[in-house]
């Protein structure tokens, strides 16, 4: 067993590190992509030592990193023109080309092919590094074959303590996925494994892009392949991982069917909310550049928990950087994606006294909508054990009916009339609500609906729109809705007009909605709106 260090990235450390490289051990250093286990690239019985400490099949060949476009030639037989181009533009950077090999790189490297893939970094931390050393360094990605590539100094410490003797500390890396790997043509480029750097990239350099068959299919054993690290099992939690593909709701619903006590979910920041078993988040759904930031240490928090054996995964999007997070999760998911039926799930919300109530009756009318009345589901959140002990501690015993369930008139009283009160109110019973909508949802959808309604006042403070597809505001003029929140709920003006003022403004509504219901006029107007919404929703079931 080695007794492994983790060196700060200093001159003096790589200088202390440089003698191991020269005496033909290897190094783990930082990149910008992920962290490398290097070796001098011209020897060979150090190149063995990469492949052993990482347990690396011997026919997946390496990429070799240099400090600077002289190094390249003591690398690569030739330098095509268009290769030239490509290194001006992305170089320091996450990108590697396969080019001709020299007679200097051993075949270990390359494992027997003719041609080595090449990259510069652009982490200060590798250049200074590799220039130091004065040689080429090969280095694959720092982690135990199989598992997912390591993006801190911790995670190679993990992996590989006791094998290897140095780690250079650099931080976090800021991609967080393995460099695009390209075979260079003349004016274009294949890719072999996607990265940072994208399509739309290549195009401003190159006028004919193409992605290889293994980024996105599984390649048979005996099939030659361009790039022979495509055809393994790659960055597997000891879980196994599904992908779910469809919206969150059609997630939701999967999962419910399928998860047992041993199932974890990986899905975008702030879809936690929804579940109540353990959750894993990888980065905002919108944004590719944060997914590749974050997944490889998502995949590892799943071996971090106990006792997971399936993850189920939300898709990313698979465009710039996300076609590589993608390509990446495909891979840990050994290619098994599944789809859900599609279905529409729809948030109705709006201002109290506005007609809200009147609509979701006419929802209900039609059979193939599904309602979740979530004032039901609060009624049925405020009676649990934990939720009532929280709202006594803090709203005290007077709170109390003498049934001992919470007298939910005098709480609704308060709350309206004190801000603070209500944002308590809302954090205690915001999360399990929307943990119970979301199970009511999935009933639903087993039951065979594909139309679902959410009737919820509180659609948006709740965080519940985030499962809605699309969204219906039911809004009325103010002086309108004062007099029916009045006679309705029998309320003085000014309890009318509290309530109405803790609510969010109309330009709200209107901003977050795809549908909204303007309800000044006659129940016929109405009617004839809500119509309209039915037909639109039941199109977009139907695909039209
Ligand atoms: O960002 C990165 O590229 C990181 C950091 C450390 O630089 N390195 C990395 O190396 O990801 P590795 O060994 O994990 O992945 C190298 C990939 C493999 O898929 C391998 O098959 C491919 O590059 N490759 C290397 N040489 C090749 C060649 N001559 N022809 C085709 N594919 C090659
Ligand atoms: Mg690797």
């Amino acid at each position: 067993m080695k007794d492994t260090r983790i060196l700060k990235a200093t001159k003096e450390n790589f200088e202390l590190a440089k003698q191991e490289i020269l005496q033909g051990d290897v190094v783990a250093i930082p990149t910008e992509t992920v962290y490398g286990l290097a070796a001098n690239a011209y020897d060979e019985a150090a190149i063995q030592k990469i492949f052993e400490a990482k347990g690396r099949p011997q026919d997946n060949p390496l990429i070799v990193h240099i400090a600077d476009l002289q190094m390249l030639h003591d690398v690569v037989s030739e330098v095509p023109e268009t290769a030239l181009k490509l290194a001006k533009a992305f170089w320091g950077g996450p990108l590697t080309m396969i080019l001709p090999k020299n007679d200097r790189i051993p075949d270990a490297v390359t494992a027997g092919l003719d041609t080595v893939g090449v990259r510069m970094p652009s982490h200060p931390a590798a250049r200074e590094f590799i220039r130091t050393c004065g040689v080429p360094l090969a280095a694959p990605s720092a982690n135990v074959s199989g598992k997912p590539s390591p993006t801190t100094a911790e995670h190679v410490y993990y992996d590989l303590h006791g094998k290897i003797n140095t780690i250079i500390d650099g931080g976090t890396c800021e991609v967080g996925v393995e460099s695009t790997v390209v075979k260079v043509g003349e004016d274009s480029v294949e890719i072999l494994r996607p990265g940072k750097i994208s399509i739309n990239d290549f195009l401003k350099v190159v006028s004919t892009v193409t992605i290889d068959d293994g980024v996105f299919t599984k390649l048979d054993d005996d099939r030659p392949v361009a790039s022979p690290g495509m055809k393994y099992q790659h960055y597997s939690p000891n879980a196994n991982v599904i992908m779910v593909e469809g919206s969150l709701s059609d997630f939701c619903r999967y999962v419910s069917k399928s998860a047992n006590e041993k199932t974890a979910v990986l899905v975008f920041d702030g879809e936690e909310s929804l579940f109540d078993i353990p959750c894993v988040t990888y980065g905002r759904r919108n944004d590719s550049v944060m997914q590749a930031n974050r997944l490889f240490d998502a995949l590892r928090e799943i071996d971090r928990r106990e006792d997971i054996q399936t993850v189920f995964a939300r898709v990313p999007k698979q465009e710039g950087v996300g076609l590589a997070v993608y390509n990446r999760l495909l891979r840990a998911c050994g290619f098994e994606i599944v789809s859900m039926e599609k279905a529409v799930i729809v948030g109705l919300t709006g201002h109290t006294g506005a007609g809200k109530t009147t609509v979701g009756e006419l929802f209900r009318k039609d059979s193939d909508f599904g309602i979740v009345d979530c004032d039901i589901v609060s009624r049925t959140v405020i009676t649990q054990p934990d939720v009532k002990a929280r709202l006594v501690e803090y709203f005290g015993e007077e709170m109390l009916l003498k049934d001992g369930q919470i007298d939910r008139k005098a709480l609704g009283k308060r709350i309206f009339a004190n801000e603070e009160d209500r944002i308590f109110l809302n954090s205690v019973m915001f999360p399990p609500i929307t943990v119970q909508i979301n199970k009511e949802v999935q009933q639903l959808r087993q039951k065979g609906y594909h139309l679902i309604v959410l009737d919820a006042p509180t659609l948006f403070e709740s965080g519940a729109n985030i499962i809605c597809d699309t969204i219906v505001s039911v809004l009325a003029p103010a002086e309108i809705r004062q007099e029916r929140i009045m006679s309705r709920d029998n309320m003085t003006a000014q309890d009318a007009l509290n309530r109405m003022n803790a609510q969010k403004d109309d330009e709200f509504y209107r901003s977050r909605s795809e549908f909204v219901i303007e309800n000044a006029d006659s129940p016929e107007q109405l009617n004839a709106q809500v119509e309209r919404i039915i037909t639109v929703l039941k199109e977009k079931i139907n695909g039209n």
